[in-house]
């Protein structure tokens, strides 16, 4: 018997389908590489913006020519979706072909309800309301073999940016006790992953909701660093409101800790930071890029920005314009915003026309573009550190910590760290020499 898992949205999702697939290989199940080839399939979905909503339902309705061909199929949706109101019903009516729906609270349910399925074959919809505590020891069988390996720390958020529905379908915060992080760290470290990324909604809210407040992120980076090994800790994501000094000076101290920080923005202007319900100011967040830069000088440096909030002037807009000139980041995602049901930003008046959203989106990222062409060229002649990937054409591909390719001159062993220096760039490519 074999299964396939299709997923949708960030990390927390892919995450959460290598625990999904744990569960359906703990049943001797094996991995299929298409959805053609498998009894089970699960679509593990997003809600965050229509646009994936749309590409999911487009997805799952092609299944329908599969199940035709082999009834015995059992289709599962999961995630997200699932959870956001009313979307089981809309599911089960467009697609009466769907078997499974559950949500996002009862994911460490999947194997219960898949073998009830199998006993009983009615049609099954669990979704819970709120989450009941956090599941630990689940089985999880990781994409990524021995390069990176994600490891949550916190679930939900508590923030209720007013144009966003995870608070929604992700549940109030709660953290995970550090010594089951730390446990499940180690246990990386020794079976040879070189990369940990710690996830959650908001890492620097880690601990908020421990009586002992010494025990927040600073302190978790501290104890997942002291573990022996060779090996390299990231995070995501940040919010500028919780990003503390501290955290970014354990952050430069740490050789383990790797110097990339992901801190969303979302908008330059403090009209608009204030209706989206971000509570920090653009001063503020400038403050803390000017904090990274004073104790990590060679920081990684990337964010999110939402462009069409309701009400958002070209004034507003050229906020954020100016504000991604000055900051001159390494990596920015923009978005362009989407009404989501449920949230405050739904019913916003002023909302904006899709004509000025793809003019201020294309405008932002010609500015992204050439300002990431002339951080790779400032590269050529820097010192940087390395994973090596493997061997093309008598070249060895590499990464950075941040996620970069590097072509590097030399005889590299794959999964090793190294440090180069940088050469050139050329076609929109870095090339360096091993050091
Ligand atoms: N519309 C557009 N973008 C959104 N994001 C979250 N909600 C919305 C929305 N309704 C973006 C934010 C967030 C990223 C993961 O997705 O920029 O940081
Ligand atoms: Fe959404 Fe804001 Fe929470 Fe991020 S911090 S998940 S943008 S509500």
């Amino acid at each position: 018997m074999k299964y396939f898992i299709k997923t949708f949205g960030c990390q927390m999702n892919v995450h959460e389908s290598e625990k999904l697939a744990g569960m359906l290989e703990s049943l001797n199940y094996l991995r299929a590489d298409k959805a053609d080839d498998a009894d089970v399939v699960v679509f593990n979905t997003c809600c965050i913006r229509d646009g994936v909503e749309q590409k999911i339902m487009g997805n799952i309705g092609a299944i329908k020519k599969l199940k035709k061909a082999n009834p015995n199929m059992i289709v599962a949706i999961c995630g997200c979706m699932s959870q956001a109101d009313g979307r089981s019903d809309m599911i089960f009516k467009k697609f009466p072909f769907v078997d499974i729906i559950f949500g996002t609270h009862n994911l460490h349910k999947f194997k219960e309800l898949l073998t009830c399925f199998k006993d009983n074959h009615q049609k099954i919809s669990d979704v819970w309301s709120e989450a009941n505590g956090i599941f630990e020891d689940t089985n999880i069988v990781r994409d990524d073999m021995f390069s990176n390996a994600w490891v949550n720390i916190n679930f939900g958020c508590n923030n209720f940016c007013s144009y966003c529905i995870v608070p929604y379908v992700r549940g109030r915060e709660r953290s995970r006790d550090y010594r089951d992080i730390v446990r499940e760290c180690e246990g990386l470290v020794s079976s040879g992953y070189k990369y940990i990324t710690l996830l959650g909604q908001n890492v620097n809210s880690y601990g908020n909701d421990f009586e002992d407040k010494s025990i927040n992120f600073a302190f978790l980076l501290k104890k997942v660093a002291e573990i022996e090994g060779d090996f390299k800790i990231k995070f995501m994501t940040s919010h500028p409101k919780d990003l503390s000094e501290e955290v970014i000076k354990t952050i430069a101290q740490n050789d383990k800790i790797c110097k990339v920080i992901h801190l969303p923005i979302q908008s330059g202007s403090n009209q608009i930071l204030k209706a989206m319900n971000r509570k920090y100011t653009r001063e503020h967040y400038l403050g803390l890029i000017e904090l990274i830069r004073k104790y990590i000088p060679d920081a990684y440096i990337s964010t999110d920005i939402i462009v069409g909030f309701p009400g958002e002037t070209e004034e507003n807009f050229l906020d954020t314009y100016n504000l991604v000139k000055t900051v001159r980041y390494d990596g920015v995602f923009a978005f362009m915003f989407s009404k989501r049901s449920g949230t405050v930003a739904y019913s916003m008046p002023n909302q904006i026309d899709e004509a000025t959203k793809k003019d201020r989106i294309h405008r932002l990222l010609q500015l992204t573009k050439s300002i990431t062409k002339e951080k790779n060229q400032e590269l050529v002649g820097k010192t940087v550190d390395i994973i090596a990937v493997h061997e093309v054409d008598g070249l060895f591909e590499c990464m950075t910590d941040s996620g970069k390719t590097i072509f590097v001159n030399g005889k590299l062993t794959p999964n090793n760290f190294y440090k180069c220096k940088i050469t050139k760039f050329a076609n929109n490519k870095l090339f360096a020499d091993l050091i």
